[in-house]
């Protein structure tokens, strides 16, 4: 009915706007006298310190946090960090030992391929830490610790809430490593807490873009492919809102590192094609936004419809967006947080006006238990 989806036609609008309370519920109780707590832990502390390689594993959508995880993990801790499809981990030959850290990402925490890959780790004596939204399930309990994740149920088969709960809890995982490791101070990492702990209050600010992004979903809803670029953690928040508009709007996208334009990407921009592009602060990241304006301007010149998702302020690309949603101004490694929340809405408009069924979309299921 309407009233369960808090006065919306489908549930993902209403999962939307229940982020910045998901974000809230998966930090509580992490951050408590000075020190980064799990929610279980049954490896030492001494073997966190030892840590000394990190995969993440995962699938989907959970993919895709992992993908931010690296940057905040490899810039905080110190450490190398892979992240895998765990369909691939599984059957490969990774390298691995006891001290090795895989973090397997799962929403349902009973993903076949991701449990599939915790077994695999634990056979080659890694320790598995799970990231995972459902209380006791498969992947949870057969790991050596768990981060759990508060998004509560999540309805849309297409992941948003439980996913920016994801990207939230797998930066706990980043600074429980940095303390653990002494990569970061202790004030450091209380200062790192208490920028996350005002993500809530910037999601709640993206929010507001909900009825622009809409209406410019309505306007693009015919085009035959959209192409998505980002680069940092802006390129898997590209990946992101390109599987998000397949998943939902069975449309061709594709998300590509910004970087890689000229190797291929740009030979696909034809007049009228829309072009999403996700900009880093640029303040935060000046040589990168300088690099993603120079991009944003070669596709225009090349007939591209830009759609461009930057910080509140930036005056600079402007000239170059035929569209312009504005996001707040949040840290560097916490951006993916606010930039992605424009492209679930996007991808959920253009698939209701395209008059397809917003939560359950055709052959896609919400956990793959089965392979
Ligand atoms: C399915 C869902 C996706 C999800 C993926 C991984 O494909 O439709 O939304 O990201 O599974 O699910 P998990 O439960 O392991 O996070």
């Amino acid at each position: 009915s309407a009233a369960e989806k808090g006065g919306h036609e489908y549930f993902m609008l209403k999962e939307i706007e229940e982020q910045p309370e998901a974000l809230t519920n998966t930090l509580r109780g992490h951050f408590e006298s000075g020190r980064i707590i799990l929610d279980e832990q049954r490896i030492s502390d001494q073997d966190l310190r030892d840590v000394d390689k990190v995969f993440v594993v995962a699938c989907g959508s959970a993919y895709h946090s992992g993908l931010v995880a690296k940057y905040a993990i490899e810039h905080w801790c110190r450490l190398p960090v892979e992240v895998e499809l765990a369909s691939e981990f599984r059957y490969r030959d990774p390298v691995l030992d006891r001290d090795t850290l895989v973090v397997a990402v799962s929403q349902s925490g009973e993903t076949a391929d991701t449990l599939e890959a915790v077994r695999h780790a634990r056979e080659q004596k890694a320790r598995v830490l799970a990231v995972c939204n459902t209380n006791g399930a498969q992947i949870p309990r057969e790991s050596d610790a768990v981060l759990y994740t508060h998004a509560g149920p999540e309805i849309g088969v297409a992941s948003t809430k439980a996913f920016l709960a994801q990207i939230a809890a797998n930066y706990l995982v980043g600074l429980a490593l940095a303390q653990a490791r002494g990569t970061k101070y202790p004030d450091e990492v209380a200062r790192e807490f208490a920028e996350l702990e005002a993500m809530p209050a910037a999601v709640q600010k993206v929010l507001s873009t909900v009825d622009q992004v809409r209406d410019l979903g309505r306007k693009i809803a015919e085009s035959k492919a959209v192409l998505f670029l980002g680069r940092h953690v802006g390129f898997p928040v590209a990946l992101e809102g390109a599987l998000k508009l397949k998943e939902l709007a069975y449309m061709h996208a594709e998300g590509f590192a910004a970087g890689e334009l000229k190797h291929g990407p740009i030979a696909l921009i034809e007049d009228g094609l829309p072009v999403v592009v996700v900009m880093p602060s640029p303040k935060g990241r000046a040589v990168l936004h300088a690099k993603l304006v120079s991009n944003i301007s070669e596709i225009q010149a090349r007939g591209a419809r830009t759609i461009v998702i930057a910080e509140e302020g930036d005056e600079t690309v402007r000239p170059f967006a035929d569209e312009l949603v504005e996001i707040p101004a949040v840290p560097t490694l916490l951006q993916p947080l606010v930039s992605t929340v424009p492209l679930q809405v996007l991808a959920a408009e253009i698939a209701r006006t395209r008059g397809y069924d917003v939560d359950k979309p055709r052959n896609l299921a919400k956990s793959v238990t089965v392979e």
